[in-house]
């Protein structure tokens, strides 16, 4: 991190923890089967640890980094026993939508509205969230989770922290679940629960382009010269390149640095937004405050900084020494032909792309709710596996059509919804409208409609962006993962029971 005003400790997130324990507000009278809870807990924590223990820690780095596997690896049911309770139950008279919400109706032992997820070892920090959800301290409750490591029985240890691993060797994911944590939230997005810098509360992304009236080509704001990159020398390079840059950091400082960063920047073209570190989603408020300038960033830093672009050719990017001379050139034909240089800030006007858009919007629930929204889905995930859980037909078949029963939510929520699809139509396609249609008749709002610029908020229309397997790591979930046709989704269904699924509405 350099010294420049950072929106650390704000809503997405303090780096570092106050370790202070807020009064706790009492969840009023105990519930019988509040007895049951510390059991419960303790069976997703000794599940979650058995599942790291399945992996090889050295071999498998990339895989520890995700819950994905618990659910691919999940062997095919044998649904013998489910066809007979199928043939059993089912009444002539029923539609087997019906017939399915009802058998597979579910009321878990906990109730989360009434006995609130918990988290000890920090604040709350949030305004709302769709799941029961207390931060702090809790007498006679043993927390679900807290920040730091822990070796209370039932509670998962948690790590959060937005430096880069470059620095603290633990906010390396796999680093991390070697010394025990349970749950990691860094930026990357194949942590658990990321913590970006990014979000539309913080950053006024779609702030107006004001003229470029600086002689100078490029701002930087370069709080020191020394960094794990190359920054310093892409720096001088570019000097070298005659491209005249002001810097008002400590770094090569040749203008006072006593001025409003992002004001400052709006009157460049170009931001030289350089990291200390390049890293997969290491991308610090340097980057974002150059887009809310509308000053094309110059990015040293994280390697697929692209994935976090406005839009397509918005960013240019130094990977490495040898880029310098070509991205120089890049910025100097821009200068110079002012109809291309407002292309690359085309976003501005006409929006970011639904890439874009999806990204930022994940910051829309606070990283603390949706840390909570992680813990519960572990807990209620744990029941369901539990020798006691009711068993769900999860589909029906009439004569030669089967329907599944399919789980959905949108990301940032908790609650699922039902879906249903028919085996004659089991299709990607199929699905898509089948989630459209369920939600449109709940008149859903989606969560980020109150947090997005107003101008890119849309109509009342829901478009699905991305339709993955509650438990994919957003880096899968965004970038990655995809059915590969329809097949692919017709295995998954026969596989997976009552799968649920998570959507990202644009
Ligand atoms: C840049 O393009 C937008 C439309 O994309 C236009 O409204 C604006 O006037 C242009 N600005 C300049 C300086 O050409
Ligand atoms: C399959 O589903 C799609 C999308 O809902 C629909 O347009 C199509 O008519 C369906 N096809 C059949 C054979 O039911």
């Amino acid at each position: 991190m350099d010294g420049f005003s950072n929106p650390r400790g704000s809503r997405t997130g303090a780096t570092r923890e106050s370790l202070s324990i807020s009064n706790a507000v009492s969840s009023g009278p105990k519930k019988k089967w509040s007895n049951l809870m510390p059991l419960l807990v303790a069976l997703v924590v000794v599940a979650e640890i058995a599942f790291l223990g399945r992996l090889d820690m050295v071999k498998n780095v990339a895989l520890v980094d995700s819950w994905a596997d618990l659910f691919y690896r999940s062997p095919p049911q044998d649904d013998l026993g489910l066809e007979l309770l199928e043939a059993d139950r089912m009444s002539e008279a029923d539609g087997c939508e019906e017939w399915l919400e009802r058998e597979d109706a579910v009321v878990y032992s906990r109730d989360f509205e009434k006995e609130p997820v918990l988290v000890s070892g920090a604040e709350k920090e949030w305004r709302s969230c769709s799941v029961g959800c207390q931060f702090g301290f809790n007498p006679g409750k043993t927390a679900d989770a807290v920040f730091g490591l822990t070796q209370t029985t039932g509670t998962a240890s948690v790590h959060r922290s937005m430096e880069s691993s470059q620095y603290y060797l633990e906010n390396n994911i796999a680093m991390a679940r070697r010394r025990g944590y349970n749950i990691v939230m860094t930026t990357s997005l194949s942590s658990d629960v990321p913590v970006g810098y990014f979000s539309w509360a913080e950053y006024d992304i779609m702030a107006p382009v004001q003229p470029k009236t600086e002689k100078a080509l490029a701002a930087a704001f370069i709080s020191n010269c020394g960094a794990r990159n190359f920054r310093l020398q892409a720096l001088e390079a570019l000097e070298k390149t005659n491209i005249k840059i002001d810097s008002y950091g400590g770094c090569h400082r040749n203008r006072d640095g006593r001025v409003d960063k992002v004001e400052t920047l709006k009157r460049y073209r170009f931001s030289l937004a350089f990291e200390n570190s390049n890293e997969e989603d290491y991308v610090t408020e340097k980057f974002f405050q150059s887009l809310v300038a509308g000053s094309v960033p110059v990015v040293v830093g994280a390697p697929n900084i692209q994935d976090f672009a406005p839009s397509p050719g918005s960013v240019l990017h130094i990977k490495e020494l040898g880029d310098v001379e070509p991205v120089a050139k890049t910025m100097k034909y821009l200068a110079e032909n002012p109809d291309a240089y407002n292309q690359s800030l085309r976003w501005k006007y006409e929006g970011p792309s639904d890439s874009f858009k999806a990204l930022v919007d994940m910051a829309a629930v606070h990283s603390s709710c949706r840390l909570c929204i992680h813990l519960a889905t572990m807990i209620r995930q744990k029941e369901e596996k539990s020798p006691g859980f009711k068993k769900r037909p999860c589909k029906c078949t009439r004569g030669s059509e089967t329907v599944y029963h399919l789980y959905v939510r949108e990301r940032g929520r908790f609650e699922m919804e039902s879906i249903f699809m028919r085996s004659g139509n089991v299709t990607l396609g199929a699905m898509e409208s089948a989630v459209l249609s369920k939600f449109n008749s709940l008149k859903h709002v989606p969560i980020w409609k109150e947090e997005r610029p107003e101008r890119i908020r849309g109509g009342d229309e829901l478009k699905v962006y991305k339709l993955y397997p509650v438990g994919l790591t957003q880096r899968e979930a965004l970038y990655n993962f995809r059915f590969e046709g329809d097949a692919h989704l017709r295995r998954y269904l026969e596989s997976n029971p009552c799968a649920k699924f998570e959507v990202v509405f644009v």
